[in-house]
């Protein structure tokens, strides 16, 4: 089984209902499964160590969840035009896996949302690519031969899946925003598939 780490941030629960989208994807793929994570909060307050399992939701994600992974697909609500701290300094601990490699060769993918339609998807899409770059992980984006690609009004883009939330407090994914958050799980996992069978060498 090639398994694909889907690793996220959400405070409102927009971001985990994509990554619940990308999962059914990934799902959707022979020989593929999916590894839920998230990270903590962080406040400024220096606080006690985090239980190792939050109250709600997937468990907090370990650097042997990366190592163990055949691949990544990376989400996180949009902060002023970028991935959100929380992710962020998880991502920056994870010096000892670039020195190793052991990211390199997996293929990759990122996912967000956002408040408004021109609040900065791109931006943080593209900028969460940068350290799966530095890694030495394979980009996976979304092509222009799916429809829903073509005729999303909302969420959804050739960087990766996204969500236009609004001032919605119930997540409510579109039907594009829905099948293009699958695809992206399906893309990643059928590469995953293809370049790494690393459970079964
Ligand atoms: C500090 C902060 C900064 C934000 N910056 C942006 C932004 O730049 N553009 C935007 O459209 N929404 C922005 N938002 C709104 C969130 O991206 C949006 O509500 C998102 O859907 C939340 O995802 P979640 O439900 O997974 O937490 C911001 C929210 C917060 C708290």
């Amino acid at each position: 089984m090639a398994e694909i780490l889907v690793l996220f941030y959400s405070r409102k629960g927009a971001t985990a209902e994509l990554a619940r989208q990308i999962c059914r994807g990934i799902e959707s793929v022979p020989h593929a499964q999916a590894r839920l994570r998230t990270v903590p909060p962080l406040t400024t307050v220096v606080e006690p160590p985090q239980a190792p399992v939050p109250n709600d939701g997937p468990p907090y994600a370990t650097a042997e969840d990366l190592i163990q992974c055949d691949g990544l697909i990376l989400g996180s609500p949009t902060r002023f035009g970028n991935m959100a701290a929380p992710l962020k300094h998880f991502i920056d601990g994870t010096s000892a896996l670039w020195v190793s490699g052991a990211m390199a060769g997996k293929p990759a993918a990122v996912f967000t949302s956002t408040q408004t339609m021109h609040g900065g998807q791109e931006s943080t899409l593209i900028t969460m690519m940068l350290p799966l770059l530095h890694h030495g992980m394979y980009i996976v984006g979304l092509p222009y031969t799916e429809a829903a690609l073509n005729h999303t009004k909302s969420g959804g883009t050739p960087y990766g899946a996204s969500h236009v939330a609004g001032s919605s407090t119930q997540p409510r994914l579109t039907d594009e925003e829905r099948t293009l958050a699958q695809l992206l799980g399906k893309r990643v996992a059928e590469l995953a598939t293809k370049i790494a069978p690393r459970s079964n060498t």
